[in-house]
């Protein structure tokens, strides 16, 4: 057995696969999450995947206590995976108080328990969100933070830069900030997946509940962007191998590799997809006719981005692998698996 290894938000979506992936490598998994947007279900989806139960502890980070409690409980965690965050943007514009409490507070417990514990390594979740409207495509982690759009990016700004201070003043903790563009997809088990709370905010999720017949109809949001075909262009990548550059991450602050105290890498494909050609390839992938309307652009969007992945791809070693249509074959998948849970 390698290090323990603690993963705040680990029942959540992406930490869920990392879980799996890090279960999958011989680390020791503790999770902590405080179940407010995820279900403790997906423990058992983790455990038929791996055959590994993971450690538990429902506990919120924002309560510091009881992290420390976790802590003394799992002696020996080395380095922890931070996700849990609240993370719908347009709620964070809502209820921007609930955003800037839950994600900063919870990052400076974790933070102060770091140099506390003997636990000096970090892998945060970052979004490219910090980038905004990039100036030029595709973007590197070089380029410009451009203000936020919403408090939830704002708090994914405002984290990094609380983290490289509490680097800089004391050398001996290490982060690995990653900056993810749009994580899609699930476990090619159907164990574990998406899980959105409601409507979903996110394209795949009301693609997939679309084209199953829990919504209508997929609305997409504004055709008069300046893109090919005037829908707004992402860079959609597997959750799979998303998970996997976790494990490389903390690997390489294990291992010491790391080449500065504070790390930022672009976690994408480099290929950007419009909203309609996403939908064309979820069609052709599964067959599925998905009806959908084109209405107004959603406030807060921005037209276009994709990643520049060099940095990763040379320093992790780690590449995006799985291509879009397998990606989207996987989604309905586990859309249909949880049809078949009801
Ligand atoms: N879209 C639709 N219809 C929908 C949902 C989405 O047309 O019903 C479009 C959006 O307008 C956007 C694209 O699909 O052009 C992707 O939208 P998502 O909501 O899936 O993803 P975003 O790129 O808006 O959001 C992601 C992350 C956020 C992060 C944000 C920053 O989910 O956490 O990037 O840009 F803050």
């Amino acid at each position: 057995m390698k290090s323990k290894i603690l993963v705040t938000g680990g029942a959540g979506y992406i930490g869920s696969h990392t879980v799996v992936e890090l279960q999958n490598n011989g680390y020791e998994v503790i999770i902590v999450d405080n179940l407010s947007n995820s279900s403790i279900n997906v423990l058992d989806g983790i455990t038929s995947i791996t055959g590994i139960k993971p450690a538990f502890e429902k506990v919120d980070c924002c309560d510091k206590k009881a992290l420390e409690n976790v802590f003394e409980k799992y002696h020996g965690i080395k380095a922890i995976i931070h996700f849990a965050a609240s993370k719908a943007v347009g709620e964070s514009v809502e209820k921007p108080l609930l955003y800037y409490k839950n994600n900063l507070i919870s990052l400076l417990n974790i933070l102060e328990l770091m140099g506390e514990q003997d636990a000096p390594n970090l892998v945060f979740s970052s979004s490219c969100t910090v980038y905004g409207q990039p100036d030029t495509l595709p973007v590197t982690e070089d380029a410009e933070v451009k203000p936020a759009a919403s408090p939830y990016g704002n708090t994914k700004q405002i984290a990094e830069e609380i983290i490289r201070d509490t680097i800089h003043a004391n050398n001996s903790l290490k982060c690995i900030a990653l900056r993810y563009f749009n994580p899609v997809g699930a476990h090619p088990s159907a164990a574990i997946g998406e899980l959105p709370n409601g409507i979903p905010n996110n394209l795949i999720p009301f693609v997939t509940q679309t084209a199953i017949g829990i919504r209508e109809r997929l609305r997409v949001f504004g055709n008069d962007y300046n893109t090919p075909d005037g829908s707004a262009i992402r860079d959609y990548i597997y959750v799979v191998d998303l998970a996997k550059a976790h494990v490389i991450s903390v690997e390489r602050l294990l291992n010491n590799k790391n080449k500065k105290g504070l790390e930022i890498f672009n976690l994408g494909t480099g290929t950007g997809l419009s909203v309609l050609e996403i939908l064309k390839e979820f069609e052709t992938a599964t067959g599925v006719e998905v009806k959908k309307e084109i209405v107004g652009r959603r406030e807060g969007d921005i037209e276009k981005v994709w990643a520049d992945p060099a940095l990763a791809n040379k320093e992790l070693g780690w590449k995006a692998e799985t291509s879009t249509r397998e990606m989207l074959k996987t989604a309905w998948a586990w859309e249909k698996s949880l049809a078949t849970k009801k």
